[in-house]
């Protein structure tokens, strides 16, 4: 039987319960203690508090996101720490005012659709047992099956909803399939099907749309790291909640693996604060030609190369990246070179477990 310790949040002087099998992120997620997190499984340190007092198990924590030396200096992070005795923490919690973070809760899902909508790319959507409060960017988790012979355990995977925060019981997903991967190889793309029944927990994350404000947002989506900024798009736009223009840059090596195409140019067509600018990295615009398509309503090269040519300056501008983490990467030092200073900058890697394992992390921005 799981013990329960007190884990005590400074400088708020918030207590929570927490069970010894338990992430003391998700303690306080579950219990409405915002603490800043990414990743949830240890890789990205957004994370990383200070212990005060009290002993952790630092668990799946990857040596790259917490080096020895900080576990020695009693750092943890709060998504993979579980208390060994009562624990205090001294978290920086830096919550805009302007985001109302709602707490987690666990769901149970039923699968109403999975199409597939480009390259090895599926639209999956997914009706909750009942509505979810949530803030456009943010994502789930899924629960994994274990596998039925017994050689894999169940697993946490996540996944971004695609769909605005007005829509909170019918949620829509981007999911890429990652060969050899447990969630997607092993699972969405093999074996899960319309009608299954699928446990979930969320909101989490704190990439979300920052609305109430009028700056020109430049957005970068690499994959389905378009899934959250779709969201926040049809928030901003659909539901008005956002005045400025906003930019939407997405990247693809083709054609086959951009999807959404002729939704954000209907979206483009309707909302006069929208631009969009479809990239192929791998297709030039003669091969575009000679199929017929029109040239012209692509950019060439990587999306951030076509996103520097396109701007001189983007001071004063908002940044909102999200994909590989190379992608994210890539896009920081394009928005920087470009003055944006990187308090403007928000973004989400898709780091897997492979990067996790390789230690894959942005050396630009501390976390
Ligand atoms: C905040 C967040 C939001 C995300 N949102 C989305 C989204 O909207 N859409 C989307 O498509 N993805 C998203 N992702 C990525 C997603 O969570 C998964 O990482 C991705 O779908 C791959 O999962 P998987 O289980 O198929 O692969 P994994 O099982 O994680 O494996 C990934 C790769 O790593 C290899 N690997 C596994 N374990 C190891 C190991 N120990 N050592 C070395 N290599 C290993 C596997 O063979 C495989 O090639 C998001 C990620 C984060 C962090
Ligand atoms: S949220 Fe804990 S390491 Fe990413």
């Amino acid at each position: 039987m799981s013990e329960s310790f007190v884990v005590t949040v400074e400088p708020i002087g918030r207590q929570v319960v927490c069970r010894d099998d338990q992430p003391i992120l998700d303690a306080c997620l579950r219990a409405g203690v915002w603490l800043p997190h990414s990743c949830t499984h240890g890789t990205c340190a957004t994370c990383k508090v200070d212990v005060v007092d009290g002993d952790v198990d630092h668990g799946e924590a990857s040596t790259f996101a917490l080096m020895e030396f900080e576990r020695d200096e009693g750092k943890l992070l709060t998504c993979c720490a579980r208390p060994r005795s009562d624990v205090t923490i001294e978290a920086d919690i830096d919550v805009d005012d302007d985001i109302e973070m709602h707490p987690v809760e666990d769901y149970v899902g039923t699968v109403v659709s999975i199409d597939e909508v480009a390259r090895d790319t599926v639209r999956l959507v997914v009706d909750l047992d009942r509505d979810m409060p949530f803030n456009a960017g943010q994502y789930l988790k899924f629960t994994v099956p274990a596998a039925a012979d017994g050689s894999a355990e169940s697993v946490d995977r996540t996944w971004s909803i695609a769909s605005p925060p007005t829509q909170s019981r019918t949620l829509e997903f981007h999911i890429r399939k990652v060969p050899g991967g447990r969630g997607t190889d092993g699972w969405v793309f093999s074996s899960l099907a319309v009608g299954d029944l699928v446990p979930v927990s969320g909101p989490y994350g704190r990439f979300v749309l920052h609305t109430g404000q009028d700056n020109h947002t430049i957005m970068v989506a690499g994959g389905t790291g378009l899934a959250p900024i779709k969201s926040m798009l049809r928030h901003g736009l659909e539901n008005g909640t956002y005045e400025g223009e906003m930019s939407l840059y997405q990247g693809g090596r083709s054609r086959e693996w951009l999807y959404d195409v002729d939704f954000f140019r209907a979206l483009a067509a309707e909302y006069d604060q929208f631009t969009y600018r479809p990239c192929l990295s791998e297709e030039t615009p003669e091969q575009v030609a000679a199929s017929g398509d029109d040239p012209d309503a692509y950019g060439y090269g990587m999306v951030t190369d076509v996103l520097a040519a396109d701007h001189a300056s983007l001071s004063g501008c908002k940044g909102y990246l999200c994909g590989p983490p190379l992608m994210v990467e890539a896009a920081l030092k394009t928005l920087m070179s470009k003055r944006l200073f990187p308090r403007d900058i928000y973004r989400e890697e898709f780091f897997n477990e492979g990067d996790k394992a390789a230690g894959v992390n942005s050396p630009l921005i501390r976390r």
